[in-house]
């Protein structure tokens, strides 16, 4: 059994395209003493995302990484590895990154990736989960906080919340209900990590208090 990170404050990377919201929760959970941990950088790939502008706001060190400006993907990762390690990252934390994380980062960051996916995974992986799940009539959806590994929404699975679907629901609701979930299950995930309790077993992430 692997221990993923020993007992002890994280020094975080949060990756991010969009909104943020899931940066909020990590963030407000660190001011408030709940999560055991320093967000040491915020990396874009969208210029314009609201996740950058919060970093500003909060004086945490923000980068626009912009992959078209890389004839290849190894090579926007070789920049952003350098970034972290600049910034002496120890996990990565994926809140709304919609890219695909390759060989480079993977290799410089085993089992230290970080994802949350809008379904109960393996169900509905990929882009617009909430509305793959409406779409396909399941009483029930949610959200799961998994590690990252070289297939899409495949990696081993720290923490997943159940929420119902209703009749009435559309995607806007529904994407609504899970991410009051998401905001919760990210920060206790981590939370976990930094009490030293996960342990990664075969593809299973097993927890010793
Ligand atoms: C969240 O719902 C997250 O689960 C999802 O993007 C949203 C980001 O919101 N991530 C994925 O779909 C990854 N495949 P946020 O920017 O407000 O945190």
């Amino acid at each position: 059994m692997i221990q993923i990170h020993p007992a002890g404050r994280l020094k975080l990377a949060i990756l991010a395209s969009g909104r943020g919201s899931n940066f909020d929760a990590i963030y407000q959970a660190i001011q408030d003493g709940r999560l055991n941990a320093d967000i040491q950088v915020l990396i874009s790939d969208k210029s314009q995302s609201m996740a950058l502008q919060k970093a500003r706001q909060r004086d945490i060190p923000a980068y626009f990484l912009d992959p078209g400006a890389f004839a290849r993907q190894t090579d926007y990762e070789k920049e952003m590895v350098g970034l972290l390690r600049k910034h002496q990252v120890e996990i990565v934390v994926l809140a709304g990154y919609m890219r695909l994380v390759g060989q480079v980062m993977l290799e410089e960051y085993p089992h230290r990736i970080v994802n949350i996916h809008p379904a109960l995974l393996p169900a509905f992986k990929g882009l617009h989960a909430q509305r793959q799940a409406l779409e396909y009539g399941v009483k029930f959806s949610g959200c799961t906080v998994h590690l990252v590994d070289e297939g899409m929404d495949t990696g081993p699975i720290i923490m997943q919340k159940v929420v119902p679907v209703y009749d009435d629901d559309d995607e806007d609701r529904l994407t609504e209900r899970i991410l009051e979930q998401e905001h919760q299950i990210y920060w206790q995930s981590l939370q976990m990590l930094a009490e030293g309790k996960l342990y990664i077993q075969g593809r299973r992430i097993v927890t010793k208090l």
